[in-house]
């Protein structure tokens, strides 16, 4: 079972920073998992929330600041005082720190509650850019924009993200055309991850910080987990 270090290790450090990011890439661990916003001059940015009122010491809407407004705040020191300074990172900064590591890289596109017109487009024209095309998987919720990922680029592996149990989620993933399926934890003791799993899609799972559930994923046999303590459960799971 592989390990996603989940918004870089974001359980040691701040959730989605270059920080979180450089400890993840210093890991023997498979993949880095992050979220993609757009900000108010289009420019792809690495955050969660659609707000920076939580990871930050600003407040307010992704999609309402330019860049240059969104880099004058501290996205660390919310975290601890030793992270003071940490800039919020673009994806282009991100995929920079991976572009010559072995990690495995999956962008999740945050457009639950707003629409980013044109975001799938910039993802997948930035890839190219930096030949990362073959060594990523693009997520969302938003099934409509894996939808169009993979008619934009169907050679890009893609996912649909799920919270809920679902009725045969493999044969959904071929509609919208998802390659592989990320899921809540709780989903998969159901059935449904048997199900799931022997459909031969991978299946990866979040977000699993307990050891104790890592040992019954992995005997489901789910292909990856994502977790906050990727060094943690690294030296857990190798065991
Ligand atoms: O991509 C897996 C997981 O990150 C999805 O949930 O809210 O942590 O982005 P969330
Ligand atoms: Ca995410």
């Amino acid at each position: 079972m592989k390990i996603y270090a989940h918004r870089g290790s974001s359980g040691t450090h701040p959730e989605n920073t270059v920080a979180a990011f450089k400890e993840a890439a210093s890991l023997q661990i498979h993949g880095v998992e992050f979220d993609v916003h757009m900000t108010k001059d289009e420019e792809l940015v690495v955050v969660h929330d659609e707000s920076i009122n939580r990871t930050s010491n600003g407040q307010g809407f992704v999609k309402d600041m330019t860049l240059k407004e969104l880099k004058e705040y501290d996205f660390g020191e919310w975290f601890t005082a030793d992270f003071k300074g940490e800039k919020i990172p673009t994806l282009r900064e991100v995929l920079y720190i991976f572009k010559d590591t072995h990690h495995h890289i999956n962008i999740e596109l945050k457009s639950d509650v707003f629409p980013y017109e044109g975001m799938e487009q910039k993802v997948i024209q930035m890839l190219g850019e930096y030949r990362l095309e073959d060594r990523v998987v693009i997520s969302s919720f938003n099934h409509e924009m894996v939808q169009q990922v993979k008619k934009l680029a169907p050679h890009i592996e893609t996912a649909i993200l799920f919270m809920e149990v679902m009725i045969a989620p493999h044969e959904y993933a071929e509609i919208v055309g998802a390659d592989a399926l990320h899921a809540f934890f709780p989903t998969v003791l159901r059935p449904m991850g048997k199900e799931a799993v022997a459909s031969g899609k991978q299946v990866r799972v979040f977000t699993v910080n307990d050891e104790q559930y890592a040992d019954v994923l992995k005997e489901i046999g789910v292909h990856a987990i994502f977790t906050d303590f990727p060094k943690k459960m690294y030296n857990y799971l190798k065991k």
